[in-house]
C-alpha cells in the first residue's frame, strides 16, 4: 500500500452499535474517503476499557463493529481495517510517549474532566492517558489526516504537540497530523434534547437513533422527537429540534433547507418526522441486511481482520522500530 497518496487514519469504539450520528458524522464518510486516500480504519477496543466492559460484551461488539464498519461501505480491499489490540505497536509507541508528555498537558483534556465527574467510582489511570494512545494510533501510521468530531479536537491537537516535541528532540521522526473536517456530514443532535449531540449513552433511548434500530423503532423515535409549538418547518436557531430532523433529512435525501421548507409548507411536524424516519430506516435497511450477512460469515470477517491487521502491523511496527532507536533502546543482532 505505498502509494502518494495522504494516509488518513481514524478510529471508533466499540461500545454498541453505532448512531445515526456516528453514521452522518464520521463512518459514512470513511467509505467515501477510500478512493482519494490511503485509509486506516480501526476498531479502538484498547480504549474501550478506559470504562468498565463487560469482557464477553467487548468482544462480541468489536466483531460486530467491524461488521457494520464494512457494511457502511468500508472496502478492505482499498483500506486498512483493524482491530487495536491486535496491533501490539501501538501501546508500545504509547508508552514512549506518554514519557514525554507532560502531565499537566494531560490534565487540561475536557474528555478526562467529564468523563470522570461521570465515573467518579472508576477515575483509572487509562482514562487520563487515554490521549496519548489517540497519539500514538495517529502518529504510528504517519497519518497526514485524521477525521475527528468536535469532542475530539483537543485530543488531535495533543497529537500534534506529542509530534512535534519528539521531532524536535530527537531529530525528525513523525508526520504532523491535520484534522480533517468533511465538507458533507451535519452534527446530529439528541432527539430530546436537541441543543445536545445525539449519543447512545444517553438514559434516554428515544433520544438516539441506532443504526440497527428496525423501521417501527426509528420511526416511533422520529415521531416522538422534542419539536417547539410555532407548528412550521423552517430551520433556524431558536428551532433546534426541527433544524435538527430538517438537516437529518437533508443529510440523507440531498435536498436543501429550501427545498425542505416548500415541501413541507403548510403540513405539520408530524409528516416531517414521518418522512425523516421513513428515509432514515430505509437508508438503513440495506445497510442492516448487509450487516447481518457479514457477521453471520465468521471466516470471512475474521479473516478480513487478520490481515488487516497484519498490513497495520507492518507500517506500525516499522515506526516503534525508529522511535525505540532514537530514544536509545538496546537493539541486538537478528
Ligand atoms: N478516541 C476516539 C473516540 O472516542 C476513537 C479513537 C481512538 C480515534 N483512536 C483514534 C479517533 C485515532 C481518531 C484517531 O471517538
Amino acid at each position: 500500500m505505498e502509494t502518494n497518496k495522504k494516509r488518513i487514519l481514524s478510529g471508533i469504539q466499540p461500545t454498541g452499535t453505532f448512531t445515526l450520528g456516528n453514521y452522518v458524522g464520521a463512518v459514512r464518510n470513511w467509505g467515501r474517503l477510500q478512493d482519494e486516500y490511503e485509509c486506516v480504519y480501526m476498531v479502538a477496543n484498547m480504549h474501550a476499557i478506559t470504562v468498565k466492559q463487560e469482557p464477553a460484551k467487548l468482544r462480541a461488539q468489536t466483531r460486530e463493529a467491524a461488521a457494520l464498519l464494512l457494511a457502511c461501505g468500508i472496502d478492505p480491499e482499498k483500506s486498512i481495517l483493524f482491530v487495536q489490540s491486535h496491533v501490539p505497536a501501538h501501546a508500545e509507541l504509547s508508552w514512549v510517549l506518554g514519557c514525554s508528555t507532560p502531565f499537566g498537558e494531560l490534565t487540561r483534556m475536557h474528555q478526562f474532566k467529564e468523563k470522570s465527574a461521570k465515573h467518579p467510582e472508576d477515575i483509572n489511570s487509562g482514562l487520563f492517558t487515554y490521549p496519548v494512545l489517540m497519539a500514538a494510533d495517529i502518529l504510528i501510521y504517519n497519518a497526514d489526516l485524521v477525521p475527528v468530531g468536535i469532542d475530539q479536537k483537543q485530543h488531535l491537537e495533543l497529537a500534534r504537540n506529542i509530534a512535534i516535541r519528539f521531532n524536535g528532540n530527537y531529530s525528525e521522526t513523525f508526520v504532523v497530523p491535520d484534522g480533517y473536517i468533511p465538507t458533507t456530514g451535519a452534527k446530529i443532535m439528541s432527539l430530546q434534547e436537541p441543543d445536545k449531540k445525539m449519543s447512545k449513552s444517553d438514559k434516554n433511548a428515544n433520544s438516539f437513533v441506532l443504526m440497527l434500530d428496525d423501521k417501527d423503532t426509528i420511526i416511533r423515535k422520529f415521531k416522538r422527537a422534542v419539536t417547539d409549538s410555532d407548528g412550521c418547518v423552517r430551520a433556524c436557531a431558536e428551532k433546534a429540534g426541527v433544524t435538527n430532523l430538517m438537516s437529518i433529512y437533508s443529510v440523507f435525501t440531498g435536498k436543501t433547507y429550501a427545498e425542505i421548507e416548500a415541501e413541507f409548507a403548510g403540513r405539520g411536524y408530524g409528516d416531517l418526522k414521518l418522512a425523516v424516519g421513513e428515509t432514515v430506516a430505509d437508508a438503513f435497511e440495506p445497510i442492516q441486511s448487509e450487516y447481518k450477512r457479514i457477521l453471520a460469515d465468521k471466516n470471512y470477517l475474521d479473516g478480513v481482520l487478520k490481515d488487516g491487521a497484519e498490513r497495520a502491523a507492518r507500517i506500525a511496527n516499522r515506526t516503534v522500530n525508529k522511535v525505540y532507536k532514537k530514544v536509545g533502546f538496546l537493539q541486538l543482532d537478528k
